[in-house]
């Protein structure tokens, strides 16, 4: 029996709609799929705007745009993360400042922010590991009190929350990825969130070449002009119809998605008590999406040992990011202003078990096969 990571669930419309796209012979993007999942989106999670883009990359490369990063700024953000975060600022000129993370959440520590901060920052990029938000509150208030933009990466974090607000409307401005990877999918694909009225119009324009196309397309000017920096960040419509059908069953896939967690959870917890492993921490004003189950081992041997062995009984678990500040590109272009202690030993620790929608029936034979080599351990 061969287990996989991943398996994307598009058991809704996603057919209906692209045959529907196809038949107009209209595929290029800004039409009425785009329309309807913007909207979706915008009245989903309260937000200002919600713009589709062709990744959670190209989201996060706009937001850096918006907010006016410049050469030398510098933006505090995990390391234990994916490069396109970092990117996203080196692009600009900027200086990406690695933190630690959170021991329990594995979300950035708000409590070493305020020690990594210089003339130089401008702002706080959170990103809400496995779907599991970070400490918000006091992300804000520093962020209001040094007067710094959040950019809210929440590629894991769709239809997650925290103390009652959806992730993606959690800063100033947020993302999603809908890369086949994630809860949502459509193949490749992303959303930019605007939560701030004075930045909707130039998002508009960043995501049209740099120009005020879309104003254009409501009749609000009489033609387009370039107005801006900006580049080609708009979807296909093949791609919006595909995220579209998504978007209705994305109810459905995630509270899938949250039992397949709970199963794992519930089942591992004797493993933990007998100092086996860790099991995630979802604190309990803050509600997951079931994006992620991981486990943490006492060190790295056990987990590479684990891993093999599930990966031979047909189990594809996997580990996760390189910490970027160990990277070549994260030592050359960023700056690392923490010990990185809780990251490094997480990024050798971890391992994500399959997490999909239809694993169901296999659930009790992968907890099984985990214990039968946990119990060579003993
Ligand atoms: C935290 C995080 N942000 C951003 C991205 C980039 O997403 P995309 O593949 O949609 O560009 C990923 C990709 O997995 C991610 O894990």
């Amino acid at each position: 029996m061969k287990i996989p990571f991943n398996r994307p669930c598009l058991e809704g419309s996603e057919l209906e709609y692209l045959k529907k796209v196809i038949e107009t012979k209209s595929i290029g993007g800004g039409g009425t799929f785009t329309a309807q999942a913007e909207t979706w989106l915008k009245k989903r999670l309260g937000v200002q705007r919600a713009l589709l883009t062709t990744s959670c990359t190209a989201a996060l490369e706009m937001a850096v745009m918006l907010a006016d990063i410049r050469p030398g700024d510098e933006v505090i953000m995990p390391s234990f993360t994916i490069s396109s975060m970092a990117n996203a600022v080196v692009l600009r000129g900027g200086v990406p400042v690695f933190i630690d993370i959170r021991p329990d959440t594995l979300g950035l520590d708000e409590r070493r922010i305020e020690n990594a901060l210089s003339s130089r920052s401008r702002a706080i990029m959170p990103m809400h590991y496995a779907g599991i938000a970070c400490e918000m509150s006091d992300i804000q208030d520093i962020a209001a009190r040094h007067d710094l933009i959040i950019i809210e990466d929440a590629a894991h974090a769709f239809l997650s929350s925290y103390k009652n607000t959806p992730c993606g409307r959690l800063g100033d401005i947020s993302t999603f990825s809908f890369h086949e990877t994630k809860n949502i999918v459509s193949g490749e694909g992303g959303a930019l969130l605007i939560n701030r009225e004075d930045m909707v119009e130039r998002a508009e324009v960043l995501l049209n070449l740099g120009t005020n196309r879309s104003r254009f397309k409501r009749g609000e000017v009489g033609r387009y002009e370039w107005l801006d920096i900006g580049s080609s960040y708009l979807p296909s419509e093949l791609t919006a119809a595909c995220l579209f059908a998504q978007l209705e069953q994305a109810d459905h896939i995630t509270s899938s998605r949250r039992q397949i967690w709970r199963h794992y959870h519930d089942a591992l917890a004797a493993y933990e008590i007998e100092g086996l492993l860790s099991r995630p921490t979802a604190p309990a004003d803050r509600v997951h999406n079931g994006h992620i189950y991981y486990m943490l081992f006492p060190d790295k041997e056990t987990r590479e040992r684990v891993a093999g062995a599930l990966l031979s009984a047909g189990i594809d678990a996997r580990t996760h990011y390189v910490p970027l500040h160990d990277t070549p590109a994260g030592r050359r272009y960023c700056r690392t202003a923490d010990t990185m202690a809780i990251t490094t030993s997480v990024a050798e620790r971890l391992l994500r078990l399959p997490v999909w929608v239809g694993l169901e029936p296999k659930l009790d034979w992968i907890i099984d096969t985990v214990g039968s080599i946990l119990a060579q351990t003993r």
